[in-house]
């Protein structure tokens, strides 16, 4: 086969077969097809589009592009969640606990954050002594025992994401339906659980900007998925405003916490619940409202918390912290962001406040970049809230003094004032199954 026939008839919009599209991937896992060639098909994929049964095939191909994890040493049904990222999102931290207290098991696989903040791997290493890479034998016993555990990926799962995303990321072609589908769920068919929930973002913190396009790409994953064998289904939920009031790693921890102690946020509290309750659903634990009765009680009765900090002792960390969320890493310095105006808050744009978490250590502006732990933003005010000239919109936390200006900057950035009160939008848009 030669691949320049391959990238021609992809440029005049016919479609690929099987092989083709294996033979793309193989070439690309192997070196074989230099990088020039395969920029030329992904621009081609990305102008001409894939229908759903090419975008299966490269879904397919990719997740065998590695090592498929074998799951079967734990014990019962497999739940994963995965969420296209957003600012603020601790929502693993919180509905991973209670999908195990529920006695529906969690072995997830997190990524690390490149861009706006930091990962859920990140998040959890802010966790003094939490080890999120681990070997398959204590994971798996982990699971087992406690129910859940959330490490770092490792391994060599779907190489041929990680070739492709990189092209993409530097080529303007990420935005592409059948290149986003794939690239996801390559690496959830390659993580091996059961059941998969995917929490797919609309709004500024996210890289769908309608509800419509969240609902187009979810409708795909959840076919290519079902096609592959797995029960999978969507929430498509609000990142127009940052979720809870803490951007920033340990303070994001600190706020998951506070959220299973059933004192958290009431944005970040509900779409936990909705979160956990559909992934008992996908694990056949009842209907949602009896699901959601369930993850509620879990979270009120404190075996949810329970749960984490078992989680966190059982990965090395230290469970005092998360018992007592005053002992995590916290940078040394602060600052009071106050407002210069008076009016509702009628929007927030969601990345401005991510990017501003970055310039104050929170994030990664490159792959070598080391994460401040202890730095972030506070939010006291959030989209909808009225504020008055001098108001404290947010508290910054950083080790470097030098470094609040340009991040208030950004933060002033994202705020939008009216004077009339915005319409209220639900955090939940949609479900689909
Ligand atoms: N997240 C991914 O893993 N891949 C994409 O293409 C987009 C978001």
């Amino acid at each position: 086969m030669l691949f320049s026939e391959i990238i021609k008839k992809k440029r005049d919009g016919e479609k690929l077969s099987k092989e083709e599209i294996e033979f793309f991937v193989k070439g690309v896992t192997d070196g074989s097809i230099p990088d020039y060639q395969t920029t030329a098909f992904l621009m081609a994929v990305y102008f001409r589009g894939m229908d759903i049964e090419e975008t299966g095939e490269l879904t397919l191909a990719m997740a065998h592009s590695g090592d498929m994890a074998d799951l079967s040493g734990i014990m019962g049904i497999k739940v994963d969640k995965h969420s296209t990222g957003g600012v603020g999102d601790k929502t693993t931290l919180v509905i991973a606990p209670i999908v195990a207290s529920c006695g529906v098991k969690v072995a997830k696989m997190s990524g690390r954050g490149l861009g706006h903040t930091g990962g859920t791997v990140d998040k959890l290493e802010s966790i003094p002594g939490y080890r999120t890479s681990l070997d398959t034998e204590t994971f798996f016993k982990i699971v087992n025992e406690v129910g859940v555990s959330v490490i770092g990926q490792s391994g060599n799962f779907a190489p041929a994401d990680k070739k492709l995303y990189a092209l993409r990321d530097v080529t303007a072609t990420i935005e592409s339906l059948p290149l986003i589908v794939s690239s996801i769920m390559s690496k959830k068919l390659a993580s091996g659980s059961d059941c998969i929930l995917l929490d797919v973002k609309t709004g500024s913190g996210s890289f769908m900007k309608t509800v419509a396009d969240s609902e187009k790409l979810a409708r795909e994953m959840i076919d290519v998925g079902t096609h592959a064998g797995k029960k999978v289904m969507a929430l498509i939920t609000n990142m127009d405003v940052p979720l809870g009031h803490n951007i920033g790693n340990s303070l994001e921890v600190a706020e998951a916490v506070r959220t299973l102690q059933n004192r958290g946020p009431e944005d970040l509290t509900e779409i936990c619940i909705k979160l956990a309750a559909n992934m008992l659903y996908l694990a056949g634990l009842g209907d949602e409202a009896e699901c959601i009765r369930l993850a509620k009680a879990k979270m009120e009765n404190g075996e949810a918390f329970k749960v984490f900090c078992n989680m966190v002792e059982a990965h090395g960390g230290d469970r005092s912290t998360v018992e007592d969320v005053d002992k995590l890493p916290i940078a040394r310095f602060n600052y009071e962001v106050k407002s210069d105006a008076c009016g509702y808050i009628s929007h927030m744009d969601s990345e401005k406040c991510g990017i501003s978490a970055l310039l104050l250590g929170a994030g990664r502006a490159t792959k070598e970049s080391k994460i401040d732990y202890g730095a972030g933003i506070v939010m006291n005010k959030k989209t909808g809230d009225y504020v008055n000239v001098g108001d404290t919109l947010a508290v910054m936390y950083a080790s470097d003094e030098g470094l609040f200006k340009e991040a208030e900057k950004e933060y002033l950035s994202a705020i939008r004032l009216s004077e009339a009160a915005p319409k209220v939008i639900p955090i939940i848009l949609e479900r689909i199954e």
